[in-house]
């Protein structure tokens, strides 16, 4: 890609979940820019994003199992491998020759920064994104077009100065790293926070929020903190998706 020009959307990293999410021995779905996905971890910990169909007869390949190294597929039982995607057993036939063609579509993917990144490319490298270490907020699905949630995400308010009046107007500032990257401070008591939006277009009519705020809190405030940031995502959400054009 030419400096100066963006990025496609189908050559981007988006965050899809925390890394914590996608647990050992599970499969998370996941849907980005109308594909479906499954991302799974191997007991090695290495993490694979894969198209959610099975090469073989198009199963959904969220029903089957994650073994540790390889996932099944429920309906066959055909084995995948962690990795490259190669078929490790047919059970039906285990005398034949494994077909090397029969992989499913492997999209690139990565652990930075205590999320799970996923491009629609098969490899591509990680661009050097940072997200600053703190408490990741509870991620948010919105019935609403990326834009009108980019939009009301840039006026997200939070922090001591949230309840702001024309005497005290909001120094609340906010920084569109890319399309899909918002970072908005404010003051919370004595400092600055920062939260950094990051957002998943899922398809034309759905879009899924994570965010990240800057700071360690106390393990004593934390329930708090999530709940009051939820709190203000879910009114936000309510006002998104009351203005959003509905899908015909
Ligand atoms: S459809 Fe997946 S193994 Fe047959």
């Amino acid at each position: 890609v030419p400096a100066g020009h963006p990025l496609p959307d189908d050559a981007r990293y988006f965050a899809v979940a925390a890394s914590g999410e996608v647990e050992r021995r599970s499969i998370f779905r996941s849907r980005l820019l109308g594909r479906d996905l499954i991302l799974w971890r191997a007991d090695s910990g290495g993490l694979n994003a894969w198209e959610d169909r099975c090469p073989h007869r198009g199963v959904r390949l969220a029903l089957g199992a994650n073994m540790g190294t390889e996932l099944r597929c429920q309906y066959h039982g055909i084995r995948f491998s962690s990795g490259d995607g190669r078929c490790t057993a047919v059970p039906s036939q285990p005398a034949q020759v494994l077909p090397s063609s029969l992989r499913p579509k492997i999209f690139a993917c990565a652990d930075h920064s205590g999320f799970a990144w996923v491009t629609l490319a098969a490899t591509s490298p990680m661009p050097p994104l940072r997200v600053e270490s703190g408490l990741t907020l509870r991620s948010m699905v919105f019935a609403a077009p990326t834009p009108d949630v980019r939009q009301a995400i840039c006026a997200y308010r939070f922090g001591s100065e949230s309840a702001a009046s024309p005497e005290k107007p909001h120094s609340v500032k906010f920084q569109l790293l890319d399309p899909y990257h918002v970072t908005v401070s404010a003051h919370t008591g004595e400092h600055l926070t920062s939260i950094t939006f990051l957002i998943q277009p899922v398809d034309q009519e759905t879009t899924i929020v994570h965010g990240r705020l800057d700071e360690e809190v106390r393990q004593a405030d934390r329930v708090k903190i999530l709940r009051d940031h939820n709190d203000r995502m879910s009114i936000m959400r309510e006002v998104v998706e009351r203005t959003a054009p509905k899908a015909s």
